[in-house]
C-alpha cells in the first residue's frame, strides 16, 4: 500500500496540481493536506498566492538546486536581482521575476531562452565543460535541462544582460577582477590571429554566443575607452573553401554597411585581414565599456512570449505589431530587412538572427542588424556549392518596402562586385545578381 505521501509525489512528477486537485485526487481534506505537505518540506515546490498556490516536484533532488536565481547586470556592471526559476519535474517551470507575482511555464521561460546557446560556441562549450559538470562533452547528447545546469554553473557571459545562478555569477566577479586585455587597434593583426588558432584549439572559449561561424570575445581599446566586440573568422588556411568563407565575412560587413546607408540600424562592424584569414570585428550592443551589460531578447524568444509558430520574418513583423510589442516603424525595418535579406542570398533569415531592446514592460525597439550575409553561397560539407542566385519572388505583405530594399542589395551586390578583398570568381558572382536584381526591377511592378 502507498503512503498518502508516495501517492503525493506520484501525482506530482508529472505536472503542478492545485490543492483542490489534490484533496480530490488524494480522498483528504485542505487540512490533511497542509500537514502532509509540511511534513515534506525538502520534497515540494509551494508556488503562488492564496488561492492560485500550486505545488509540484523540483526537477533536482537537494535544497540547493530547487530555486535558481537569476540576476541581471546594468550598464556599469552592478548586479541585480533579476528573479528565481524553479525547474519542475514534468517538464515545467515555475518563474518568479522581481516585478511579478510568478508563473508557471510548460517551457524554458521565454526571459531565459537565449541563455541557452547553441551552434559552433555551444558545441565548444560542452566540450571545454562537461567533464567538470559531469555531463557529455558532446553538445548532441545534451538535454535541455543539461545547457541550463551548465548555463546556471559556467554562463557568466551569455548574451544580453541575464546570468543564472551564483556559480556563474560569482565567475563574472572573476571576469571583472581579471578582465580580458584591451588590444590596442593597431595590434589587432598579431593579436587576432592568435585569438583564432587558441578558439580553435579549445584552449580559450568562443563568445558564448550562438550562431555557426566561429568567433571570440575581444576587448578593443577605442581612444581610451574599452569597447567590446564579437570578431569572426575565417579559417587561416590557404583553400577554396576558406575563401569563400572570407568572402563572406567581407560580405557581411559591406551588407551591415549597406543596411546603415539605406537609414537603417545595423551592428558597426571592420575588416582586419591578414595572412590568409579574414576578422569580421563587430561591436557589441549588449556590452558597455568593460563590464556594463543592456538586454536584448531575441524574435525567437518574443514569439516564445506570445505563443506563436517561427515562420518568416515578415509575417512575424505583422504579428507583433499587432500584440502592440513593437512600434509601426520597427515592423517596416523587419520587412525590410526579409526582403533585402531575400535579395542578397541570405537564407538564415532564422528567429535568432533578429534582436530586440526592451524598451519598457511590453514594449521592444528592433536591435541593430547583425549576420546578414549572402549564406546560399556557404561552403556545404567542405565543397563550394554553385549556387545561382535568383531573385525572390514579389512578396505583397511587404510590398512598400520592396523598392528601397531592392536598391539596397542592388547597391550591396555592386559594392560587392569591386571590392578588391573579395576573391575574382566570388565577385563576378556578386556582378551577376546585380544584374539580375536590375532586370527584375525593369519588369513588372506590384501596385498595391
Ligand atoms: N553586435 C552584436 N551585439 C550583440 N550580440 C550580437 C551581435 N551580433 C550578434 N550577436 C549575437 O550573437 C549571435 C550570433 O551572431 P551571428 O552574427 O548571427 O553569428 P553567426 O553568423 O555565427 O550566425 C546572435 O544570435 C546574437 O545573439
Ligand atoms: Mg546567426
Amino acid at each position: 500500500m502507498q503512503t498518502k505521501q508516495q501517492q503525493l509525489r506520484q501525482l506530482l512528477a508529472d505536472r503542478v496540481m492545485t490543492a483542490r486537485e489534490l484533496t480530490r485526487e488524494l480522498g483528504i481534506s485542505q487540512p490533511t493536506l497542509s500537514r502532509l505537505i509540511n511534513s515534506m518540506p525538502h520534497d515540494i515546490v509551494v508556488m503562488g498566492k492564496g488561492r492560485a498556490t500550486c505545488y509540484g516536484l523540483p526537477q533536482k533532488g537537494g535544497q540547493e538546486q530547487v530555486r535558481i536565481p537569476v540576476y541581471s547586470i546594468d550598464a556599469k556592471g552592478d548586479v541585480h536581482k533579476f528573479g528565481q526559476l524553479t525547474p519542475l519535474l514534468g517538464g515545467q517551470y515555475w518563474w518568479q521575476s522581481v516585478s511579478s507575482a510568478g508563473e508557471l511555464f510548460h517551457y524554458l521561460p521565454w526571459p531565459l531562452q537565449d541563455l541557452l546557446i547553441n551552434g559552433y560556441s555551444a558545441r565548444a562549450f560542452a566540450h571545454r565543460y562537461g567533464d567538470q559538470l559531469k555531463l557529455s562533452p558532446r553538445l548532441t547528447d545534451w538535454t535541455e535541462e543539461n545547457m541550463l545546469f551548465a548555463t546556471s554553473r559556467r554562463g557568466e557571459d551569455r548574451p544580453g544582460n541575464l546570468i543564472i545562478g551564483d556559480e556563474s555569477l560569482a565567475r563574472y566577479f572573476d571576469l571583472v577582477q581579471d578582465p580580458l586585455e584591451l588590444i590596442e587597434l593597431n595590434a589587432r593583426t598579431t593579436e587576432y590571429p592568435q585569438l583564432a588558432a587558441r578558439t580553435l584549439s579549445r584552449e580559450i572559449s568562443p563568445a558564448q554566443l550562438s550562431g555557426e561561424q566561429p568567433k571570440f570575445s575581444a576587448c578593443l581599446n577605442e581612444r581610451g575607452s574599452p569597447c567590446q566586440m564579437l570578431v569572426k573568422f575565417s579559417p587561416a588556411v590557404d583553400s577554396k573553401e576558406a575563401r569563400r568563407y572570407a568572402d563572406l565575412l567581407i560580405c557581411e560587413h559591406l551588407a551591415l554597411e549597406t543596411i546603415r546607408m539605406a537609414g537603417h540600424n545595423s551592428a558597426r562592424s571592420r575588416l582586419v585581414m591578414t595572412g590568409n584569414q579574414t576578422f569580421l570585428c563587430i561591436k557589441r550592443f549588449d556590452r558597455r565599456g568593460a563590464f556594463g551589460r543592456l538586454p536584448v531578447i531575441s524574435l525567437r524568444a518574443l514569439h516564445a512570449r506570445i505563443q506563436a509558430p517561427c515562420d518568416d520574418w515578415v509575417s512575424a513583423a505583422g504579428r507583433l505589431l499587432k500584440e502592440g510589442l513593437i512600434r509601426p516603424d520597427d515592423a517596416k525595418k523587419l520587412c525590410w530587412l526579409a526582403l533585402f535579406s531575400d535579395m542578397i542570398g541570405n537564407s538564415n533569415q532564422h528567429f535568432g538572427n533578429i534582436s530586440f531592446l526592451p524598451h519598457g514592460k511590453n514594449t521592444y525597439l528592433l536591435a541593430p542588424a547583425y549576420g546578414i550575409r549572402p549564406t546560399i553561397y556557404e561552403p556545404v560539407a567542405g565543397e563550394i556549392p554553385a549556387r545561382l542566385f535568383t531573385p525572390p519572388p514579389l512578396r505583397k505583405e511587404a510590398g512598400t518596402e520592396l523598392a528601397d530594399a531592392r536598391q539596397a542589395a542592388m547597391l550591396f551586390w555592386k559594392s560587392a562586385a569591386i571590392d578588391e578583398r573579395i576573391s575574382a570568381g566570388f565577385r563576378q558572382i556578386c556582378f551577376e545578381n546585380c544584374e539580375m536584381l536590375q532586370m527584375q526591377e525593369q519588369g513588372p511592378k506590384l501596385h498595391i
